[in-house]
């Protein structure tokens, strides 16, 4: 059928177009003909409304995930999650307005620390963020396990705190591409993460609609991300930032690596407590900090406000050494009703909500690896992640990673504390956990940001 044929069917009686062309469109889209602005426009539209159930969206995903979306269909996608909803302009004198976003990974927090980090530097930044997909672990699912945190926000609430604190975190909402909220709760239960158009049109469309006038993508690769090897992760990169050209915001991205998890903490709770550790002890020398630098070095570039990549990586770095992003932190989380005294308090008796499992080398030597998808597989099958779209996540259950890729290790030495749910089998949660960690003879280094690709680099 041509793209003349569907608008023709506009005409029918509401709902006729559903009915009939829904399936059409999934055909279509199996056989690997490529979709037209209209046909993705009335897909999302019936089912936002509801009139598309979950059932026959579910069809077109898998359809897309085997097919692919060219560039046409992603930018048509990303406008009609985005026309699911609002979308809002700040005000002149945000401006620059500045955002990021990972395309997901196994301990990313860096959401968390560069956000109050540019907002302490006196940028303003509206961030959308998403709950975990995949096995990856989402921004929002860790917010929430501080009590009383709110993510969902009014433009009017949303607009004053960026005014009085400079930054937000909130997620998707019937405000703001509710679309998009669905179709990704939807690709989560699925097994239709990982595919490019999604992605993009997934990550582009929360972006645009928060009002950012500058953002970064990272993009992960390696086990814990979405694209294994990093050649793939430049080609995403590269994708990302030239269909970002055709919208308002400017985007550059990151090619980061994600082999082994981010940091020391996987799992919700054990991850936020991370980030209030780094920024309590101020320090910048952390992994997860050495990417936010990085990041926001890139980002200020892009936005005009630093000469040099090492300038703004000095302005960012300095936010953590002199505890104004600390205070940012504190400020933003409370502005959201986020109470981090009762989280420490929880915390402090974690060992009533989770049992402590300790994972011990059985061999000296170096750690070569510590497989990220491995640790995230664990993790959610200990709750920290769904498997369904009904299922609730424990905010206790994760891991504390005690050695680094390239620590040494004596035999029996510590290598990681497991947290897992009361009644599951100690035994196993150790055997599950020790496959992810490779012993064996001093490994390089590789830096954790390899690239970073803006308009005028992509091809
Ligand atoms: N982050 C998103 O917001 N969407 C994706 O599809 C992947 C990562």
């Amino acid at each position: 059928m041509r793209a003349g044929a569907i608008a023709a069917s506009v005409r029918l009686a509401p709902g006729a177009w559903y009915d009939s062309t829904v399936l059409e469109v999934i055909g279509r889209k199996q056989r690997g003909i490529e979709l037209g602005a209209e046909e993705i426009s009335r897909a999302i539209a019936g089912f936002n409304s509801g009139v598309i159930p979950d059932y026959q969206m579910a069809a077109f995903l898998m359809a897309a995930y085997f097919q692919g979306l060219s560039d046409d269909e992603t930018c048509a996608l990303t406008v009609a999650l985005l026309e699911s909803g609002g979308r809002w302009k700040l005000p002149a004198s945000f401006m620059p307005a500045l955002d990021k976003h990972s395309t997901g990974g196994v301990g990313d927090k860096t959401t968390l620390l560069l956000v109050p980090m540019l907002a302490a530097v006196g940028m303003k930044v509206p961030k959308m963020a998403g709950r975990g997909l995949g096995h990856t672990g989402g921004t929002i699912d860790k917010l929430e396990s501080i009590p009383g945190m709110r993510t969902a926000m009014t433009r009017d609430e949303a607009m004053a705190q960026l005014e009085r604190v400079g930054c937000f975190i909130i997620s998707q909402s019937e405000e703001l591409v509710p679309a998009e909220k669905k179709l990704y709760a939807l690709r989560d239960a699925t097994g239709t993460t990982a595919q490019e158009g999604l992605i993009i049109s997934s990550i582009l469309s929360k972006k645009i609609a928060c009002g950012a006038s500058h953002v970064i993508i990272d993009v992960k690769h390696g086990s814990g991300g979405f694209f294994p090897h990093e050649a793939q992760a430049y080609d995403f990169a590269e994708r990302i930032v030239q269909i970002g050209g055709r919208f308002k915001p400017s985007f550059a991205a990151a090619v980061t690596a994600m082999e082994h998890p981010l940091g020391k903490a996987v799992g919700n709770a054990l991850e936020v407590a991370e980030v209030i550790q780094i920024l309590d002890e101020r320090d910048a020398s952390s992994d997860v900090s050495q990417l936010c630098i990085g990041l926001g070095g890139a980002l200020l570039v892009l936005a005009g406000k630093a000469a040099s990549h090492a300038y703004g990586e000095d302005m960012i770095a300095e936010t953590l050494l002199d505890g104004s992003a600390q205070a940012k932190f504190r400020e933003m989380i409370a502005a959201q009703g986020g109470d981090l005294d009762m989280f420490a308090a929880e915390l402090d008796t974690i060992e009533a909500k989770a049992m402590q499992v300790q994972v011990t080398s059985p061999m000296p030597g170096y750690i070569t690896g510590i497989d990220a998808l491995t640790i995230a597989e664990f993790c959610r099958s200990e709750g920290a992640g769904r498997l369904s779209k009904e299922d609730k996540i424990n905010r206790w259950t994760g891991i504390v990673l005690r050695a680094a890729v390239g620590d040494a290790v004596a035999e029996g030495g510590l290598l990681a504390e497991a947290y897992i749910r009361h009644g599951s089998d100690c035994g196993a949660a150790r055997d599950d956990v020790l496959k992810a960690f490779s012993i064996g003879d001093k490994p390089e280094r590789k830096p954790l940001i390899s690239a970073v690709i803006t308009a005028e680099t992509a091809n």
